[in-house]
This record gives structure tokens, C-alpha cells and sequence, in this order.
């Protein structure tokens, strides 16, 4: 990958996920985009908890592909690895409980789906890291990534999805108006963005073990 071109994807990764973010930056649960189960009196924390330590995990999994970084600094390559993979784990496992209190089944399944798949893939990248096997963790690492990186793809799939609804639709909105197009779009946005990067990623590692 070209210098140019990883400062741009990461700069769009950080750019999304940062435009995500900042609605809870208030700390102020009136300004959540996510509806709050009355039900659940710690719902506003776990979320703005998830959300924390899910950037942290974005922000330091960036680092960790970088070749020069990785050779030069190892004592951070590791340090950053274990900030990665505590922060999937609390991140994860907070993303789990909220999947309990989201009333639409289909979204719930891709949330999920997306937190088991981000649990697995990187623990299993970490035990693979710990047991001294590089090649398999690295191989991990990457899908595990890759599931991070569906909180940056589920989102940019989202005009995209806008622009297909409304021709779909002879370019108009439904009975329900615009609110009805986008509650249809993020039942299915996680979907896209998990298949499209698991695609890709799968793409990406047969493409290396050819070479
Ligand atoms: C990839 C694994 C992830 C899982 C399984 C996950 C899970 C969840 C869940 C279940 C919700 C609540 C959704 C709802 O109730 O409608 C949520 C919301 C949120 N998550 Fe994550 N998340 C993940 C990654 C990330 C990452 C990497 C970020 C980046 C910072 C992030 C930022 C957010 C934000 C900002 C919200 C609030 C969404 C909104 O305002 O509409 N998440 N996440």
C-alpha cells in the first residue's frame, strides 16, 4: 500500500469514526442517537463506555500494521497490541449487552453477529501472539481488524444505501418520510459493511499466501 494512500485511509477511518463519536462527547444522554431502554438504567453509560474503548481500539489498531513501526518499536508494537485486545474485550462484551435492548431482531442479529466475530477473531490473534506462532497472528490480527473496521464501512455504506433506496423507490420518500428510509437502512448497513470487509479481508490473505 502506497504512503499517500494509508494516510488517506486512515485519516477516513479516524474522520468517521470521530463524526460517530461526537454526539456522546457531551456526556449528555439526550443527545443519544441510540434509543435508551427506559428499562435499563445503565444503558447511556454502557454505551458511552463501548464507545470509548471501541475508539481506543480503532486508533491503536492503526498502528499495528505499519511494518517500519512494528520493526523499529517492538516494546510498543506489544504494548499497543494488549491495549487493542483489552479494549475489543470490554468494548465487545458491552456491545453484547447492548444487543439485548435493540428492539429491531434483524439489527440485533448483526450486532450480535459483529461482537462475536470481534471476541473470537481477536482472542484468537492474541493466544496465537502469546503462543509464538507470528504467521497465525498476524493472519487474525488482520480479520480481527477487519471486524473493527465494519464501525468505519456500515457507515460509508450509508449514502450509498440512500441514493439505491430512493431509486428503488422513483425517487421518493416513503409514507414514513425520511425517518422511514433511515430506520430501514440501519437495519441492514451492518450487514453490508460486515460482508463487504470480510470479503475483502478474506481476499486480501489468499492473494498473500499465493505469492
Ligand atoms: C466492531 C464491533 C462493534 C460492535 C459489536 C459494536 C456494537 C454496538 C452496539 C450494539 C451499539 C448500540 C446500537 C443500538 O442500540 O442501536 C453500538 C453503538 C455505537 N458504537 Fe459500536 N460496536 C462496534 C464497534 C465500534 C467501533 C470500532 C466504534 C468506533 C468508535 C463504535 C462506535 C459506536 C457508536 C458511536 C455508537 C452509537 C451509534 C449511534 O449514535 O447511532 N463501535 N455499537
Amino acid at each position: 500500500m502506497g504512503k499517500k494512500f494509508g494516510v488517506f485511509l486512515s485519516l477516513l477511518i479516524v474522520g468517521v469514526a470521530m463524526a460517530a463519536v461526537f454526539p456522546y462527547l457531551s456526556l449528555d444522554p439526550a443527545r443519544s442517537r441510540v434509543t435508551l431502554d427506559a428499562s435499563f438504567s445503565l444503558h447511556y453509560t454502557v454505551l458511552v463506555v463501548h464507545i470509548g474503548f471501541a475508539l481506543v481500539a480503532l486508533i491503536s489498531g492503526l498502528f499495528q500494521f505499519h511494518q517500519r513501526f512494528r520493526v523499529r518499536y517492538p516494546q510498543w508494537h506489544r504494548a499497543l497490541g494488549r491495549i487493542y485486545v483489552a479494549s475489543i474485550m470490554l468494548s465487545g462484551l458491552l456491545g453484547l449487552v447492548m444487543t439485548l435492548y435493540i428492539d429491531s431482531f434483524t439489527k440485533a442479529m448483526a450486532f450480535l453477529t459483529l461482537s462475536l466475530l470481534w471476541l473470537v477473531t481477536t482472542w484468537k490473534a492474541f493466544r496465537f501472539a502469546v503462543n509464538k506462532q507470528f504467521r497465525e497472528h498476524r493472519i487474525w490480527m488482520i480479520r480481527s481488524y477487519a471486524v473493527t473496521l465494519v464501525a468505519t464501512s456500515a457507515r460509508l455504506i450509508v449514502p450509498i444505501c440512500i441514493l439505491l433506496y430512493l431509486a428503488m423507490h422513483g425517487f421518493h420518500l416513503p409514507a414514513g418520510g425520511r425517518e422511514q428510509m433511515v430506520a430501514e437502512i440501519l437495519e441492514v448497513n451492518i450487514w453490508i459493511g460486515l460482508l463487504v470487509n470480510l470479503i475483502v479481508v478474506e481476499w486480501f490473505l489468499l492473494k498473500g499466501t499465493k505469492a
